[in-house]
């Protein structure tokens, strides 16, 4: 029998949603998501609006379509849920610049130092931290914090913006996102010449000489924002491809240019509906966290859902 694409791919989303109403499951997914993942979710969001969602959800289940800290995060704020991370492998290369030991020894350099720590990291450095913070709100995170001696980590690039923005010194951990860190700003300038009227978004985890040729920057969330709340016809897009699927669904007139094609996160795009189909039935690959480590991390997750 020759089956259709399309065919199989109903059979799937009809599996999956069958097998997400036996497990009560609820699926999450990040914007940055293959945009199949996108459209069966439950929910799609960006980091901060994920972990709102993981805390609040009655679900049974939460099966996470993004990355490893994601699903985590999930794990600390709901312990009784069985948090499910289709794709085992994918993790964050950013998350993976800072870890606890180094963490630690860190801070025996710098008595007193406060950790402000992005949620793209482990579990074990939440728990070193004294806050955690998103893109979308680092600014307003530091901001709370009274004292002089902040580190922020891991992503230098997120830390230096939210400095600029305060006006205030921060000391920056070396790590930086892999897939923004490709964006070179020849692809901005060029892009630029190629649609002189496009306005620039970019993500806050591009590198400073990027972020400083942008008309808007801001979390997924945030440019999705920017992009419905402007009058601007046409934007040229510096962040991950898979926010072009929910750009084109909010603003169906307008255009989007990715500023380079290579904007791409492969642990991202690694999940797939054969995956998320497989976690459904089989509950597994699950993520939890060790719970000593679990209530110190939450403590810092909390902080930060508290402003
Ligand atoms: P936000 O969706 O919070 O902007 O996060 C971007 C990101 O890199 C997630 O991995
Ligand atoms: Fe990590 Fe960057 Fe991929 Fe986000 S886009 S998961 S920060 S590597």
């Amino acid at each position: 029998m020759i089956h259709t694409i399309d065919e199989e791919l109903f059979t799937l989303v009809a599996e999956i949603e069958q097998l997400k109403k036996e497990r009560k499951a609820v699926i999450l997914a990040h914007y940055y998501q293959r945009p199949e993942i996108q459209d069966i979710a439950d929910f799609v969001g960006d980091s901060l609006q994920l972990s709102q969602k993981a805390a609040m959800t009655d679900a049974e289940v939460i099966v996470f379509c993004g990355v490893h800290f994601m699903a985590e995060s999930a794990a600390i704020l709901s312990p009784n849920k069985v948090v499910l991370l289709p794709e085992a492998n994918a993790g964050c290369p950013m998350a993976d610049m800072v870890d606890a030991e180094g963490l630690r020894a860190y801070k025996k350099r710098v008595p007193g130092v406060q950790v402000v720590c992005y949620v793209n990291s482990s579990a074990e450095v939440k728990a070193e931290s004294d806050i955690c913070c998103t893109s979308s709100n680092a600014v307003k995170v530091v901001e709370s914090l009274k004292g002089s001696e902040i580190v922020f980590v891991p992503d230098e690039n997120l830390g230096r913006y939210t400095a600029q923005k305060l006006g205030r010194s921060l000391q920056l951990w070396p790590g930086y996102c892999k897939t923004h860190d490709r964006l070179t700003k020849d692809d901005i300038l060029k892009a630029k010449k190629e649609h002189p009227l496009a306005k620039v978004i970019v993500h806050p985890e591009c590198r400073e000489e990027i972020c400083q040729e942008a008309d808007y920057v801001g979390s997924t969330a945030g440019l999705i924002l920017y992009a419905q709340n402007t009058e601007n016809q046409e934007f040229i897009v510096g962040t991950e491809s898979g926010i072009l699927h929910r750009l084109h669904q909010v603003c169906p007139t307008k255009d989007f240019y990715l500023a380079s094609e290579r904007l791409v996160c492969p642990n991202m795009k690694s999940t797939t509906l054969e995956k998320v189909r497989d976690a459904l039935k089989t509950l597994t690959p699950r993520v939890t966290v060790n719970e000593e480590i679990r209530v110190k991390a939450k403590e810092a997750l909390d902080r930060m859902l508290a402003l």
